[in-house]
């Protein structure tokens, strides 16, 4: 195990060198998505270059994707947790839950009731209330408080109850950062035998996921917030699986992962997401303490390091703004809540449209996002909906360095007022 070392976290990311006029990029757009790591980049040409070819044929380019796909189903469930047979990519997080939303209302009836929250992004709320107004199903709502930015865990008991179907959470928000307990949540979900959906875009990044502990039925990331490719990746417990009348076409199989992914996959995006686990099992043997040989535990110990970064980010960036008038935080704060969020900061500065603020950061080549990325619900609650917050989000590849010059664009800001 070796000290953390930013340059050579840097090395792995071609994006992380390039400068524009003289100005180097400042990635601070990370929950909208991350720079790609090189054994991604790798693993794509791999595909569209050495074996380009559809699978299941006889011929060498058709065998290797064939093969790919085994090596890679089977890594997509050690990244969650699962096994190989309970995960299927798609498109994106979005299509894979409308996709799924699909099957699972048919088990619906009116008089039956589903929960979902005020704190997930729409790609877990949207597709659930489609299906419900279609089967007649009542919503009920898990609410967010506006003073703790934590769920409502207290409301489960009334919220879930024996006519609940399903229990849509979210497990680290993309606008408050907060991280959910969403096993806690699943549990009152489980005891009720309603199915259970985690979103887990925006936790994917920073901490091991486990599929197992957490007990849900589904389990949504998308590979492209996680140093891979444009993609989604679900897990679907193996029973629930089965027991789903499947929305595909007749000739193609009815065994995993085709029976829930129809046509044909973009093997590239299969290879890049590989390329993104064995840059974080790089990121392990390198600097973590891996517990076993695992790609699994390879994959923990990178995102354990990588964590452990975040938090030193996290502390410096909220240290920083403290002391800076007229800026308010949507989300915990104190330096002391930083392992109870991710590295993801919305915040408004007095006297700026949050579209000027990142304006002025784009002058300076950094990025950041501005709006409310799709967190419908609690951007409303907040009253941000419509005017936006400024949105910082940091990654393993971020430095200290970096914070400080975001630290010093934002103190320029707060000064013009
Ligand atoms: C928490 C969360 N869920 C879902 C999504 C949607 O993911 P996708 O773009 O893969 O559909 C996002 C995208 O930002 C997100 O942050």
């Amino acid at each position: 195990m070796t000290k953390w070392n930013d340059t050579e976290v840097r090395q792995a990311f071609p994006a992380l060198g390039l400068s524009d006029g003289g100005l180097p990029r400042l990635y601070a757009d990370a929950p909208g998505g991350t720079q790609v790591a090189t054994q991604c980049l790798d693993r794509m040409r791999q595909a569209m270059v050495d074996q380009c070819a559809n699978e299941a044929g006889v011929f060498l380019t058709t065998r290797l994707t064939s093969e790919w796909m085994t090596t890679v189903h089977a890594a997509a469930a050690e990244f969650v947790g699962g096994e190989a047979d309970e995960v299927v990519f798609g498109l994106n997080t979005t299509s894979l839950l409308f996709h799924f939303s699909r099957m699972l209302m048919r088990e619906w009836n009116p008089g039956d009731d589903i929960v979902v929250t005020r704190m997930d992004h729409d790609a877990n709320v949207g597709p659930w209330l489609i299906a419900a107004e279609e089967r007649g199903v009542t919503v009920r709502w898990l609410d967010v408080d506006p003073q703790t930015f934590q769920y409502r865990y207290d409301t489960l008991g009334d919220l879930i109850g024996p006519r609940t179907r399903l229990v849509a959470c979210n497990h680290a928000s993309n606008f408050l950062g907060t991280i959910n307990d969403v096993a806690r949540i699943v549990a009152a979900a489980r005891a009720v035998g309603a199915v259970t959906v985690v979103d887990a875009v925006q936790s994917a990044p920073h901490f091991q996921l486990d599929v197992r502990a957490i007990d849900c039925d589904i389990l949504v990331s998308s590979p492209y917030k996680y140093f891979g490719p444009h993609a989604g990746l679900l897990y679907v417990r193996r029973a629930l699986s089965e027991r789903l009348r499947p929305l595909k076409i007749r000739p193609s199989p009815d065994s995993m992962p085709y029976r829930h992914a129809p046509g044909t996959p973009s093997f590239e995006a299969q290879l890049g997401t590989y390329g993104a686990f064995e840059h974080l099992a790089w990121l392990g043997e390198r600097f973590g303490r891996p517990a076993g040989d695992s790609l699994r535990a390879r994959m923990g110990a990178g995102l354990l390091a990588a964590t452990e970064h975040e938090a030193i980010l996290a502390s410096h960036f909220l240290a920083g703004i403290a002391s800076m008038p007229g800026i308010r935080l949507y989300g915990l704060g104190e330096p002391a809540a930083v392992a109870g969020r991710v590295p993801t900061f919305s915040f408004t500065v007095e006297g700026h449209t949050a579209e000027a603020v990142a304006r002025t950061f784009a002058q300076h080549n950094i990025y950041v996002w501005d709006g409310s990325f799709y967190a419908y619900e609690v951007s409303g609650l907040l009253g941000v909906r419509d005017s936006g917050v400024v949105r910082i989000g940091f990654a393993h590849y971020n430095t200290v360095a970096e914070v400080d010059r975001i630290l010093e664009v934002l103190d320029g800001v707060v000064r013009a007022r």
